[in-house]
């Protein structure tokens, strides 16, 4: 059976691209962010998943207010990036993986998530970003497939936490009873807390973003048990993209090995974090915990 190795969350502001393609990733601002990538790289090269599973949000690339599916499965066997008009590169295509993507449609559906299945789907900052941070030197040519999950963070009404969380407990069970030997890697992108729009843009709850921080690794019934609206409260109205989050912690194992977990405030407009989770039970060592802020 295909084997969940671990789980990685990150924000994924576009200006991440711009700072790679401008080569700024060395600067004061943008280091601390780049440098918590550096276990997640020792992490990968010991691993070596074969599969990621992305759970993101779409902005408007592929979907847009006229159809929005509340969660959006690829199944197609690749996947394209394009211009958001972000002014970042766009990046290569990526291979997915339908045989997974079928796999995860069938149990899903079976189980009440009545998802779209996508077999186009262009990919956004939020899926090729993290993608691009995790495998920095790929080249054109990702060392993973992917089956991109997306949910929608961006028009009304959203699905609840306690939703999410089901929607990653269906998937985490799918990918466990996958007739393969693949390694599947789970990510989450978005968050954490920001508002782009309204009179708190700007917004940034760091005190909600730690506690965040902790809540996925050791209780994320505390998450799960809000409301939405209590997440835009506490997280701001694209803070959101928790939901992502939430949704891949729900597709782990309870025991999870916390490897590390980077805080940087701010990262353009959020609360810049990144988690790393493992899914063999007993941690090798204390989690690397970094945390940074930026004065304005
Ligand atoms: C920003 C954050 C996002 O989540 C996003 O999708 C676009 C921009 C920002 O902080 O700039
Ligand atoms: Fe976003």
């Amino acid at each position: 059976m295909a084997h969940i190795v671990g789980g990685l969350a990150t924000s994924h502001v576009p200006s991440i691209g711009t700072a790679i393609a401008k080569h700024e990733t060395e600067t004061p601002y943008w280091k601390p962010f780049f440098d918590a990538f550096k276990p997640v790289h020792t992490w990968l090269d010991q691993t070596k998943p074969d599969i990621a599973v992305v759970l993101y949000n779409d902005h408007g690339l592929n979907f847009f207010l006229n159809t929005m599916p509340t969660f959006a499965l690829g199944a197609a066997a690749t996947y394209a990036n394009a211009d958001e008009g972000w002014g970042i590169p766009v990046l290569p295509s990526f291979t997915g993986e339908p045989r997974l993507s079928w796999h995860l449609a069938n149990a899903l559906v079976d189980k009440e998530f009545d998802i779209a299945t996508c077999q186009e789907m262009l990919v956004d900052h939020a899926f090729t970003l993290p993608m691009k941070l995790m495998f920095p030197n790929a080249g054109d040519r990702w060392p993973v497939k992917v089956v991109p999950v997306s949910i929608n963070s961006i028009q009304h009404p959203l699905p609840s936490p306690h939703r999410c969380w089901k929607l990653g407990n269906v998937i985490g069970e799918a990918v466990r009873s996958w007739k393969s030997d693949a390694k599947v890697v789970v990510v989450a992108t978005g968050g954490l807390s920001h508002q782009l729009d309204g009179t708190r843009a700007g917004f940034i709850n760091a005190d909600f973003d730690r506690f965040c921080l902790d809540a996925i690794v050791d209780h994320p019934g505390s998450l799960v048990r809000l409301s939405t609206a209590e997440i835009i409260e506490k997280a701001g109205s694209q803070g959101v993209e928790l939901m992502t989050w939430i949704a891949m912690r729900g597709a782990l194992p309870n025991e999870v090995s916390h490897i590390s977990s980077t805080y940087h405030v701010p990262v353009s407009n959020t609360g810049g974090a990144v988690l790393l989770l493992d899914t063999a039970s007993q941690p090798s060592a204390a989690p690397e915990r970094v945390e940074h802020r930026v004065e304005a």
